[in-house]
C-alpha cells in the first residue's frame, strides 16, 4: 500500500452529532442464483445514531448477515445506499473505499476464520495499524500492547500464534484488530455464538465496556435475545429481507408491536425453568418462506395468527408512532393502530 495521501472529494466524514453513524436507505441486495433471484435484503431503511448499539434480530435466513456485510461495504448493494457518517460508501471507488475502511469494521461469529492461524497475535493486531498507517514502526509494539490491554489480554500473548489461543481469546484478538483503527461503526455478527457458554458473558461484557469507553456505534446481530436486551439501546427485527419493527430495547422487550416480534420473543427459551413452564406459549408455525419468492402483501401473513384479507394483498410500510413516555417505535403491520394497539395473538389471552 503506497497511495499518496491526497484529499478525496466527498470522502470526508461529517463529525456533527446529528449525522447518523449509519444510514441505510432503501437498501436492496438480491443474489442471482440458478434457482432464481434470492431477495436477501429487500428494501431496508435503518439508522444507527452515533455511539448507539442497535440490536438486529430475526430468524435464520432473514437477511441479518447480508445487511451487516452491506453496512461495512463487504457486499455491494443491488440498489439503495449505505451512508456512513455522512459519506455514501456504496458510491466510492476502490481506492477511496480503502481509505475510509478504517472508520468501519466487522467481527464475525467464528474468530478462527477471520484470523490467519500462522500469524502471531502481535502481527495480527499490527496489521490494521500498518494498513491504515496509524503508528510509525517504532511505536508499533507499544501500541499493540496498549490495544491488547484494552481487550483484556496480557502483553505476553503478542508472541503466541493465533492457533494456540482459546476461542474467547481469539474473539478478543478479532475485536482488537477491528477496533485498532478506532472505527466509528462496528458490526458484530453473532460475536459470541461460536464461543463456549462460559466465556460468552465475558466477551459480551467486553463489547459493552469497549463501546462505552470508545464510543463507536454498533450493529449487534444475535440470536441471543437476552444478550440483545442487555447490550442494545434500540432493536430492529428483521423478517424475510425486511425490517418489520424498530424500537428502543425496553419497549420492544416489554410490548412488541409487530406480531412477528411478539412471537419471536415468546418462542425464545427463558433461563428460569419455572418461568419457562408457566409462560403463555405461542409457537411460530411453519418455516420461513423462501426469499426466492416472498409472499404477497405482508410477508409474514401466512404465519400470522391474526392476519386479515388486507394483509394478504397490501404490503405494510414502516410507520412511526410515539409511545406513551415519549419513545418512538416503527413497525410494518396493518393491524397496529396509531396508539400502538392491535388485537392479541391468542383470543383468550389477557391482553398486555
Ligand atoms: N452469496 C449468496 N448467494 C445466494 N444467496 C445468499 C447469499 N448470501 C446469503 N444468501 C441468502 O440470503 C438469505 C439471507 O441470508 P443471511 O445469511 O443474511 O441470513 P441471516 O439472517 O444472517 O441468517 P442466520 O441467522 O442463519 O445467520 C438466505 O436465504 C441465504 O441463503
Ligand atoms: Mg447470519
Amino acid at each position: 500500500m503506497s497511495e499518496p495521501n491526497t484529499a478525496v472529494a466527498g470522502g470526508t466524514g461529517n463529525g456533527s452529532a446529528d449525522v447518523p453513524a449509519l444510514h441505510l436507505k432503501n437498501l436492496v441486495k438480491h443474489y442471482a442464483t440458478r434457482r432464481g433471484t434470492v431477495r436477501s435484503v429487500d428494501g431496508v431503511d435503518l439508522t444507527i445514531r452515533k455511539g448507539e448499539i442497535l440490536g438486529l434480530v430475526g430468524e435464520s435466513g432473514s437477511g441479518k448477515s447480508t445487511l451487516g456485510k452491506l453496512a461495512v461495504a463487504l457486499a455491494e448493494p443491488t440498489s439503495g445506499s449505505v451512508v456512513i457518517d455522512g459519506t455514501d460508501v456504496s458510491r466510492l471507488s476502490g481506492r477511496e473505499l480503502r481509505r475510509r475502511r478504517k472508520s468501519f469494521n466487522i467481527v464475525f461469529q467464528d474468530p478462527g476464520s477471520s484470523l490467519n492461524p500462522r500469524m502471531t497475535v502481535g502481527e495480527a493486531v499490527a496489521e490494521p495499524l500498518r494498513i491504515h498507517r496509524i503508528v510509525e514502526r517504532r511505536g508499533e509494539a507499544r501500541k499493540v500492547a496498549e490495544i491488547l490491554d484494552t481487550v483484556g489480554l496480557r502483553p505476553e500473548i503478542a508472541d503466541r500464534y493465533v492457533h494456540m489461543l482459546s476461542g474467547g481469546q481469539r474473539q478478543r484478538v478479532s475485536l482488537a484488530r477491528a477496533l485498532a483503527p478506532e472505527p466509528t461503526l462496528l458490526v458484530a455478527d453473532e460475536p459470541t455464538s461460536a464461543l463456549d457458554v462460559s466465556v460468552q458473558a465475558s466477551v459480551l461484557n467486553l463489547i459493552a465496556d469497549l463501546q462505552h469507553d470508545l464510543g463507536f456505534a454498533c450493529l449487534f446481530i444475535s440470536h441471543d435475545l437476552a444478550a440483545v436486551e442487555y447490550l442494545a439501546d434500540r432493536v430492529a427485527v428483521m423478517y424475510l429481507g425486511r425490517v418489520v419493527e424498530v424500537a428502543d430495547a425496553e419497549s420492544l422487550f416489554t410490548r412488541p408491536l409487530h406480531p412477528y416480534s411478539e412471537i419471536l420473543l415468546k418462542a425464545a427459551p427463558l433461563p428460569d425453568p419455572d418461568a419457562q413452564r408457566t409462560r403463555e406459549r405461542i409457537v411460530l408455525g411453519g418455516d420461513l418462506p423462501s426469499p426466492l419468492n416472498p409472499p404477497a402483501g405482508c410477508r409474514f401473513h401466512p404465519r400470522c395468527p391474526i392476519a386479515v384479507d388486507r394483509c394478504r394483498t397490501e404490503e405494510p410500510e414502516l410507520r412511526e408512532i410515539v409511545r406513551p413516555g415519549g419513545a418512538t417505535s416503527s413497525f410494518a403491520c396493518h393491524l397496529v393502530d396509531d396508539q400502538g394497539v392491535r388485537p392479541p395473538l391468542i383470543a383468550d389471552m389477557p391482553s398486555g
